[in-house]
């Protein structure tokens, strides 16, 4: 039984503290702000958002209920199941997969990536997102939550939002 309840608390751990080394701890978006979020872009048919780090999935099920495509990226065993759960409904246009968004390639068609994540992992996710634009053939646009992009002037901003453009 000590086993099991060492186990249980080493996955814990795990998901919820040590996931600091690899890009944001679980905070979620305030859900009031989700209404800015969704303004800041113009959402055409075949447009994938993409959220790295989705955490409980509640932007990808705002996207959702918006009718906008989209996936979340999420290391998180819990949060990846809750995710599942909560988009059972919404399977045609929103999907959450267990994987580390650093070592995962952007569906084609990804028009908007989305970030709540901690500030020294933002020049890698510049190094990410050019490369990814260049391979893709067009432009990504960043919605950041919170964090600037170091040496990136902002497209425009809204609330809490930072809106940056990769171009191809
Ligand atoms: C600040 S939370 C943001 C959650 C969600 N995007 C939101 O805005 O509500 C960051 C999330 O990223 C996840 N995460 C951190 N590094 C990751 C990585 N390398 N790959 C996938 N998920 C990661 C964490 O587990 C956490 O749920």
């Amino acid at each position: 039984m000590t086993v099991v309840l060492w186990v249980i608390f080493g996955i814990l751990f795990v998901s919820f503290l040590l996931i600091v080394f690899r890009g944001a701890p679980y905070v979620p978006t305030r859900a009031r702000d989700l209404d800015d979020l969704f303004s800041l872009y113009k959402f055409k048919k075949r447009d994938v958002l993409v959220d790295l780090g989705s955490g409980d999935g509640r932007v990808l099920v705002a996207a959702a209920r918006r009718g906008i495509r989209s996936v979340g990226y999420e290391l998180n065993p819990f949060l990846v199941i809750s995710s599942w759960l909560q988009l059972r409904k919404y399977r045609t246009v929103a999907t959450v997969r267990f994987a580390d968004f650093w070592t995962t390639p952007l569906p084609k068609e990804t028009a908007v990536v989305f970030v709540f994540l901690a500030g020294p992992f933002m020049k890698r996710l510049d190094t990410k997102l050019s490369r990814e634009a260049q391979r893709l053939g067009h432009d990504i646009v960043l919605i950041s939550y919170g964090v600037k992009m170091p040496g990136h002037a902002p497209e425009k901003t809204k609330g809490g939002f930072l809106v940056y453009r990769f171009e191809a």
